[in-house]
């Protein structure tokens, strides 16, 4: 892809500042320098945790309690985790009328800690737990408290209201989550490695229905030579802010870079 990180940030700033339907998708990169580590590559939770054993539903089904070991790490990580500049920036846009909406795989709940209003949770919020014998809720932090394994009140360990493999999205977040990738103009696709399906099917839906998809994201992704026009190559807490500096204070006379089509 030709054309400096500079001359980037400014066409990425361009498209944004046009006022078009911008929406964002986020993955656990975004909140990487929130001190939460990804779930892929060396560093990733999934190194330390096969997913087999501890992140599909069958395995929480087989062996809740060895599932909640994974479980309480995740909740101590996330209860000690503050938004970063990038979920900052993202509020920022949206404040500034320049963003419609989150759609986000995480669960750490750091958009709406950064102020982003509108955030569609594709895979849940660990804010719940649920009974999967009785089909109680509670709210995860009194439970927890009770000790681990939390339980309800029939006796069954509760699971956390998030996506495990296996089990579908949350029926409004899919349909919401869809209609926004369908209506878009432009999709700010930032930190996911778009491996998980459905969440990474959302940026080709919404090219297919005529957005411009722009990446941010240290590393290349099965997206960047197919679906995305514009990848900014770097850490979203770097990027964000710079766009947002772009977009209040253009460079006069910048060059357009080329885009991958
Ligand atoms: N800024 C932007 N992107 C980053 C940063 C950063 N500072 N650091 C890492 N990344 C990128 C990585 O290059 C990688 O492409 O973030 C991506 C993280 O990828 P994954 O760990 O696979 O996370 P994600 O795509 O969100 O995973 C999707 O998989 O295990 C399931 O349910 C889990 O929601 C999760 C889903």
């Amino acid at each position: 892809m030709a054309g400096s990180r500079n001359d980037l940030q400014r066409a990425a700033a361009e498209v944004l500042a046009a006022g078009g339907k911008t929406v964002a998708l986020t993955g656990a990169g975004i909140s990487v320098e929130s001190g939460i580590p990804a779930f892929r590559g060396s560093q990733g939770m999934w190194e330390k945790f096969d997913p087999a054993e501890y992140a599909t539903i069958g395995a929480f089904l087989r062996n809740p309690e060895k599932v909640w070991e994974m479980l309480s790490e995740m909740m101590d990580v996330l209860l000690g985790a503050a938004p970063n500049a990038a979920h900052r920036g993202l509020a920022e846009l949206e404040r500034m009328g320049l963003l419609r909406s989150v759609i986000t795989q995480n669960v750490d709940g750091l958009h709406q800690a950064a102020g982003s209003r509108r955030v569609i949770e594709f895979h849940g919020s660990p804010e719940a737990l649920v009974c999967i014998a009785c089909w109680n809720r509670y709210p995860s932090a009194e439970k927890v408290r009770e000790g681990i394994p939390p339980r309800c009140g029939c006796g069954a360990i509760l699971k956390p209201d998030i996506v495990f493999f296996g089990e579908p999205i949350p029926w409004g977040a899919q349909e919401d989550a869809e209609a926004e990738a369908r209506s878009c103009s432009v999709l700010l696709v930032i930190g996911t490695s778009a491996q998980v399906a459905p969440a990474c099917e959302i940026p080709r839906q919404a090219k297919e229905h005529g957005a411009r998809v722009i990446e941010i994201n240290p590393e290349e992704t099965p997206l960047t030579r197919t679906v995305t026009d514009l990848h900014i190559q770097g850490g979203a807490s770097e990027i964000l802010p710079c766009l947002i500096q772009e977009i209040l204070s253009p460079h006069s006379g910048s060059q357009s870079p080329s885009e991958n089509h």
